[in-house]
């Protein structure tokens, strides 16, 4: 899909990191946007910045050709959903509002994600749940609540899923948050590859970075009550390194340019880095010899 004027976006995830870049760099591009998330304060936050960002010149939007409202001020329209993404209602619910208030529903960002670290044999039941209901269930939700009103709707669209470079290699410590991840890539794939057999006008891409500096690191934030666990050594050292390497990761505002370069040019597979690609084949390669990869 080339023009992203005009048309409308949702981002789960939006109030902060990735999710806010997402959110302020469609809105330069012109688009409406509806953004979700469970943190109230930075949902408005992301909404008040993303409401205030200068629309490109030469956008649809901005010559007024969009066929969608906009607001005064140059800005773009904005709606916010407080929706927890590990809940098919609530999915529902935030779909609801989009095709109701917005008409369509044109890309689709299924970012919402958390981290916990620790060894597999160290994570409860609880842990796991956590893990995989936001990073598993959370892209399979927007699925079952969005692709079949797009496919409908009968126009270009896209699905970006937030997977990460941990659903391409096992990351040691990091088994729970892998497995979330591997699985979040097989969506990804399975989704795509049925979207092309039936002839869907819909793409699909994998988002797939490595470190970025969000506040993953401090994921425990949003942990519902009810699925909270002591922490256990080996996740809290894990859990510090990732939010240290976090720290030092790629400008947020670097992978949602790479994810509107992605979306114009149906790229399936974005990586933000290319030492990456290198390490998929060599993973390749030594799975196949039948030994274990280098976990760097
Ligand atoms: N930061 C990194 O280094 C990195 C690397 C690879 C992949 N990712 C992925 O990027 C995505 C975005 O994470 P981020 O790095 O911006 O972290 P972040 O913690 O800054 O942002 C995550 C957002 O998701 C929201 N969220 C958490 N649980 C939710 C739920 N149940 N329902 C709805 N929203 C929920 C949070 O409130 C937050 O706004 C995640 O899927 C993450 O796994 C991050």
């Amino acid at each position: 899909m080339r023009e992203l004027s005009g048309k409308v976006a949702v981002v789960t995830g939006a109030a902060g990191g990735i999710g806010r870049a997402l959110a302020l760099r469609f809105a330069a591009e012109g688009m409406t946007l509806m953004l979700a998330d469970v943190d109230h304060g930075g949902l408005a936050e992301t909404a008040a910045m993303a409401a205030a960002v200068e629309v490109r010149p030469g956008t649809a939007a901005t010559t007024g050709d969009a066929g969608l409202p906009v607001e005064t001020g140059g800005g773009v329209q904005v709606l916010t959903q407080i929706a927890d993404v590990s809940d098919s209602w609530a999915v529902r619910h935030l779909a609801d509002r989009c095709f109701g208030e917005l008409g369509a529903v044109h890309v689709l960002c299924n970012n919402a994600g958390v981290f916990q670290g620790g060894h597999l044999w160290t994570r409860a039941d609880k842990d796991l749940d956590w893990l995989l209901g936001v990073n598993l269930w959370g892209v399979l939700h927007g699925v079952q609540a969005f692709v079949p009103r797009m496919i409908e709707q009968d126009t270009e669209g896209h699905v970006v899923n937030t997977v990460s470079v941990a659903g391409l290699f096992a990351s040691p410590g990091a088994g729970g948050y892998s497995v979330s991840k591997f699985a979040a890539l097989a969506a990804s794939l399975a989704l795509a590859q049925d979207l092309a057999a039936t002839g869907a006008k819909l793409r699909v891409s994998a988002l797939c970075p490595g470190a970025v500096d969000t506040r993953i690191g401090e994921s425990e934030r949003n942990r519902p009550p009810g699925l909270v666990t002591t922490p256990t050594p080996d996740e809290v050292e894990v859990r510090e390194r990732i939010g240290r390497a976090a720290g030092r990761g790629l400008d947020p505002a670097a992978v949602a340019d790479l994810v509107v370069t992605g979306i114009r040019e149906e790229r399936f597979l974005l990586l933000t880095d290319e030492k990456y690609a290198a390490r998929l084949r060599l993973q390749t390669e030594t799975l196949l010899t039948g030994h274990l990869p280098d976990p760097r």
